[in-house]
């Protein structure tokens, strides 16, 4: 067995959780600088009522916070025409972690928004990978019949700063009857790998196997092999390469992306961890965010695995809903216990999604807005009570 260093040694003395990228002083004085961005809409609302879980999850289990606003979104842009400053991108870069609520506003028109804040941060940050679990906790209703907390709960791996999200091709004899409009899903072997494995390794540590819930480690490539021949070939190759040679132990399933949407609604206890090319990733998410109970639980994480990651609702900004202070944060808090799982506070993480599951469990009547029993605010403290 591999010798304890010195530090992993004082952390299990100290019964604190080993987090290897920190020394002891760093670990005993601890404060993360973490960048909000509340965004459009219902955001604000509900990144406050995140942002108050964290501060009581903080200060219970002994580290900081440093919240620094930003107030880019549609209000901005609005009002300067600034949509995210060159300046701003950098400053961000030294931030250990993005925590956003919602990019989208009416007035705007639809993309620009989305592809000036959102997808720039995704591609300048190097946030090649959208972690998108599915779990539906306990007290949630799903409209998938028969099914509940045991069949609903396994991750979808999205890539996400690759495909036809970065807008190769371009529109040609625009208004006239020839008009020729091309976007092409565009992938080179890099980002392909790079994917991969994180999605490998995320399946080592957190598949079915390794959480107690079943006999092997899965993951599932979703593709379309039998149509887009060029680019899922890639794919596919590289996974059984991969497969072969670095993780024998990980057993290893591949599913068309249309039987992978029927398969989700009608057993989604087959899947553990999915992996997927942006756009498939985008569609099966929405699919998988209804399944476990609606857009107000479902958490996404944009992770650059060496760098700044980004953690969201995916729910979007919910316009027809802002100001009334009627929207779940739920799923903004789950964002939350993401953040700080990826900063390292394992423990922190996991109990404010043990907070979560008595709210869902035992107090709120439903997920839907205006529908929960209880205002935003008051669904915020009932998960600070919890923690
Ligand atoms: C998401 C969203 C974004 C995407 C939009 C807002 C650009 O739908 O995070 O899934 O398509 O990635
Ligand atoms: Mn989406």
């Amino acid at each position: 067995m591999k010798q304890k260093s010195y530090y992993e040694v004082i952390y299990l003395e100290l019964d604190i959780e080993v987090s290897s990228s920190k020394t002891i002083g760093e670990y005993m004085s601890r404060t993360y600088k973490i960048a909000a961005i509340p965004g459009d809409g219902t955001g604000a609302e509900v990144l406050n009522e995140g942002k108050k879980v964290l501060e009581a999850t903080a200060s219970k289990f002994g580290f900081g916070l440093d919240l620094v606003e930003f107030d880019f979104g549609g209000d901005r842009y609005l009002r300067t025409g600034e949509i995210l400053p060159d300046s701003a991108v950098n400053e961000l870069k030294t931030f250990d972690a993005i925590y956003l609520g919602a990019i989208g506003h009416p007035d705007v028109k639809p993309g620009i928004l989305e592809k000036g804040i959102l997808l720039r941060l995704r591609f300048e940050l190097d946030q090649y990978i959208n972690l998108r679990p599915i779990r539906l906790y306990p007290g949630v209703e799903t409209p998938l019949k028969n099914k509940g907390p045991n069949e609903i709960d396994f991750v979808v791996v999205r890539e996400n700063t690759g495909g036809i999200y970065t807008g190769v091709g371009g529109i040609s004899m625009k208004g006239t009857e020839h008009e020729t409009a091309v976007q092409s899903m565009v992938y080179n072997r890099f980002q392909v790998e790079r994917c991969l494995r994180y999605a490998f390794d995320y399946t080592r540590r957190h598949g079915k196997k390794a959480c107690g819930r079943g006999t092997a480690n899965t993951l599932g490539l979703v593709g379309k092999t039998n149509v887009l021949t060029h680019v899922f070939d890639l794919w596919e190759r590289v996974f059984h390469e991969l497969g072969e040679s670095d993780y024998l132990d990980i057993k290893r399933e591949y599913y068309h992306v249309d039987a992978a949407c029927m398969w989700m609604v009608k057993n989604p206890e087959w899947f553990d961890v999915l992996v997927t090319c942006n756009m498939f990733g985008d569609i099966i998410t929405d699919l998988g965010a209804m399944a476990q109970g609606g857009m107000g639980i479902a958490a996404g994480g944009n992770i650059s695995p060496k760098g700044v990651s980004m953690f969201e609702p995916i729910g979007g900004s919910a316009p027809k809903y802002t100001g009334m202070g009627i929207i779940n944060p739920l799923a903004s808090i789950a964002a939350g216990s993401m953040m700080l799982d990826t900063l390292g506070e394992y423990k922190a993480a996991e109990a404010i999604e043990k907070a979560v599951i008595v709210v869902t469990s035992t107090k709120i009547k439903s997920l839907e807005a205006g529908k929960m029993g209880y205002s935003t605010c008051e669904v915020g403290d009932l998960v600070v009570e919890e923690i």
